[in-house]
């Protein structure tokens, strides 16, 4: 067999423990041959590639980002190039194309699948929010680094008596923030999934300082939004991607809540620190995990197929049930915070 594997999309913690994971499957247990496409579908629609043997991906496990780079292709550009999609996995002898990526990668996996290409998709998102998987790699590691920033930026925000305001990865999910801020300990949590009304959050803070504490540390998903009507609010507007682009919601928040409380409040936000760098054991392993069994489903043919977590077991779900609809904090999941907004 001869397997093509990309990686699209933000980058993530695992993508490269999928790329050696996907090549020691195929080749060491199949004798299939792999070749890797550069920059995501980009490398697909150019007919960019590179081979992956043993070799190429030795000493990759542990490596942050992508050997085979990423990129972000508009959904038009890619509707108009799948003859060449076609084109390219024919003439390269593709028996198999494994892409790596969150939800934008896995709807252009559909589209691809339904245009007939042989895909088995491998999700992955720092933000976790595929919902047709428990968990995706990247998302522990991403927990990780925010929540040990959050134990730094207590120390210092109680030295200066602050307020902090600590923006988190998370477009319309607030896993991270969530995760984070309760490991953390954090004095309140935003998130996208819940619009935040002003006044409760500014009683919320006022309230420990009140009690006696001297600083307050706040952790806010990206995506955050504030009640309609409730505070003013720049939106950001959208990217050529139709992503939002966001106007910093935490510097919103901290001006807002420094002037309501009369503490000094500060924006930090965590930003690209959260996916870069080594990914946590847990990611390591899911994604080695997520290689091993797209190889195994190109074999038997399951196309039009992702990999997915369920419970302990990784199974395989239909693209189609990735791209449904995102998976966001409940409310019951949110009620299990002691201090909600
Ligand atoms: O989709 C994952 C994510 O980490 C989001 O939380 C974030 O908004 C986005 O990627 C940012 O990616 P980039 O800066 O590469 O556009």
């Amino acid at each position: 067999m001869r397997i093509g594997v990309l990686t699209s999309g933000g980058d993530c913690p695992g993508l490269n423990a999928v790329i050696r994971s996907v090549v020691h499957r195929a080749v060491t247990a199949h004798g299939d041959e792999v070749i890797g496409f550069r920059d995501g579908w980009r490398g697909l629609l150019a007919g960019d590639w590179t081979k992956l043997d043993l070799d190429a991906v030795s000493g990759i496990l542990a490596r942050g980002g992508t050997i085979l780079g990423s990129s972000r292709v508009q959904p038009a550009q890619l509707r108009d190039g799948v003859d060449r999609a076609r084109e390219h996995t024919a003439a390269l002898g593709l028996d198999a194309i494994v892409p790596v990526g969150g939800e934008g990668t896995l709807k252009a996996a559909r589209l691809l699948s339904n245009a007939g290409l042989p895909i088995v998709g491998v999700p992955k998102t720092t933000d976790n929010d595929i919902a047709a998987t428990d968990v995706t790699f990247g998302f522990d590691t991403a927990v990780t680094v925010a929540t040990e920033a959050l134990d730094r930026l207590k120390t210092t925000a109680e030295s200066h008596q602050r307020v902090l305001i600590v923006e988190v990865m998370g477009r319309h999910t607030g896993w991270i923030a969530l995760h984070a801020g309760m490991a953390a300990g954090a004095h309140a949590i935003v998130v996208p999934e819940r619009p935040f009304d002003i006044d409760e959050l500014t009683t919320v803070v006022g309230r420990r300082f009140e009690s006696g504490k001297r600083f307050a540390i706040v952790v806010v998903a990206e995506g955050a939004k504030p009640r309609e009507g409730s505070m003013a609010f720049d939106g950001g507007g959208a990217d050529i991607y139709g992503h939002e682009r966001f106007a910093g919601i935490a510097r919103q928040l901290a001006d807002e809540l420094e002037h309501r409380l009369g503490k000094e409040a500060r924006p930090v936000i965590l930003g690209h620190v959260q996916r870069g760098g080594t990914p946590t054991a847990y990611d390591r392993v899911l994604a080695t995990r997520f290689g091993w069994h797209a190889v195994e489903a190109a074999h038997r043919g399951d196309f039009g197929m992702m990999t997915a977590l369920r419970g302990t077991e990784i199974m395989m779900a239909p693209l189609a049930d990735a791209i449904r609809s995102l998976k966001g904090v409940s409310a019951g999941r949110y009620a299990e915070l002691s201090t909600v907004v």
